[in-house]
């Protein structure tokens, strides 16, 4: 990792212009830009961008022990599985055999390699073919090679690389992922949705006060301001090295500012912001399995301190931006298929603005209900979208500049270390200002 720019440095040097959106540009995506923002296939602009980047595949403990069951991971629409070697390394390979495209998820692994079992040809993690039986040529297996990603584990995950070998990044930084083990809970799951709307729905400020209505949990809630949230709200959005920052300005009195700040690490990774020193941080991915799913990462971690017994419990109980999980799945409990455990009484009666239970769950149901890839075409945005249509003119920015050989934000990684603090300043500071400060 390179040292980067000193701080100072960096906020003067790095933020570009904001975004600034005139209510003539609140409009609507049209189904072209819908395409591009939503499908992420090897031969789509949006898919060669994320691939630029190293993305969170598996859980390491999912590969428990060398030699032990490959474990099936779908990213971007390939099928893919991921195998622990003899020696401990990890590897991502495609799943089809490429002599009769059986599934190597049924296969062996053994002796420094996984072997399929239809007629027994062997490839190394990297995707050497090693043997061929049946075929007395023993060049042959210098011809065949099975399609296969860099694989580093870091943070209990398993990330994989899937674009241009010669444009490899560095290895990420992101700091929920550099603590140690006791300082940090990761869930993941499968929503049902397209992985840009679920991005978008995760920097859809407004849906707080509304869709979670009484579902805060004790440790969200204990070091809020204890003011309202009832004054108008100011939103800014920075780009920066990294992605963007989102700033959300409200005058609880006058001549003072709440902002509440909240970062797109590139190309999914959101950094929440917490209210005080002693709180865990949040954080999220939104990884693209198929353009009508993507995985949902969601940590909790606190850099300085191993979490609490309690806050363990709560996020292992799908509490907070978790979601309790069917065991040994990825799907979780409350789903589509039951309604999210939608409670009408609990709804009507008002304790939950949804009488959907858990925050996570709320999120999922309510982004997932937008249809698989939501059509933007239909939509009629206000001037609460900001946010959002920031997301989409920035990525649709970066899509073009791609096109032009732009080198994608992001990539560096200690551009990847980036955390916030909602603040109370002075009423007259901007932005920039506050993020100077942090
Ligand atoms: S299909 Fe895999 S060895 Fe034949
Ligand atoms: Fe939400």
């Amino acid at each position: 990792m390179g040292a980067g720019p000193d701080p100072a440095a960096r906020i003067g040097r790095v933020f570009a212009p904001g975004l600034a959106l005139r209510a003539s540009e609140i409009r609507i995506v049209n189904a072209r830009e819908n395409q591009l923002l939503t499908r992420t296939g090897p031969d789509t602009p949006m898919g060669q961008l994320l691939r630029r980047y190293w993305i969170p595949a598996l859980f390491s403990s999912q590969l428990p022990e060398p030699d032990c069951a490959p474990v099936r991971v779908k990213l971007m629409g390939e099928e893919l599985v991921a195998i622990r070697a003899t020696d401990g390394s990890v590897g991502v390979l495609q799943e089809r055999c490429p002599h009769r495209r059986a599934s190597l998820y049924f296969g062996r692994n053994e002796e420094q390699g996984l072997r399929c079992v239809y007629h027994g040809w062997k490839f190394a993690v990297d995707g050497t073919c090693l043997e061929t039986p049946g075929e007395p040529n023993e060049n042959f297996k210098t011809k065949i090679r099975l399609g296969s990603y860099p694989a580093h584990e870091q943070g209990g995950i398993v990330w994989t690389y899937m674009g241009p070998s010669e444009l490899q990044p560095e290895k990420p930084q992101l700091e929920w992922s550099l603590v140690p083990e006791s300082h940090r809970f990761v869930s993941k799951r499968i929503q049902e949705s397209n992985w840009f709307q679920a991005l978008e729905g995760g920097y859809d400020y407004i849906h707080v006060g509304m869709l979670h209505r009484g579902s805060m949990t004790e440790n969200m809630t204990a070091a809020m301001p204890k003011f309202k949230f009832t004054a108008p709200v100011l939103q800014e959005i920075i780009e920066t090295d990294y992605g963007l920052l989102f700033g959300r300005r409200q005058e609880p009195e006058p001549g003072q500012a709440y902002w509440t700040l909240s970062q797109l690490v590139m190309p999914f990774h959101k950094v929440l912001p917490r209210q005080a020193a002693d709180q865990t941080r949040g954080a999220h991915a939104w990884v693209p399995i198929d353009d009508q799913h993507c995985m949902l990462w969601s940590i909790d971690y606190h850099a300085e301190r191993p979490l609490r017994d309690d806050e363990v419990e709560d996020a292992h109980n799908g509490e907070g931006i978790h979601a309790a999980t069917i065991p040994g799945t990825d799907r979780a409990v409350l789903n589509k298929d039951n309604d999210y455990g939608i409670d009408r009484a609990v709804q009507k009666r008002g304790d939950s603005f949804t009488g959907i239970p858990g925050f996570g769950t709320q999120d999922s149901a309510i982004q997932e209900s937008q249809g698989t890839i939501c059509d933007r075409t239909e939509e009629h945005l206000c001037s609460s979208d900001k946010q959002i249509i920031a997301l989409r003119r920035y990525f649709l920015k970066l899509l073009k500049a791609g096109d032009a050989g732009v080198t994608p934000p992001g990539l560096e990684a200690w551009s990847h270390c980036v955390k916030t603090e909602n603040v109370t300043v002075a009423a007259d500071l901007s932005l920039r200002e506050v993020a100077a400060r942090q």
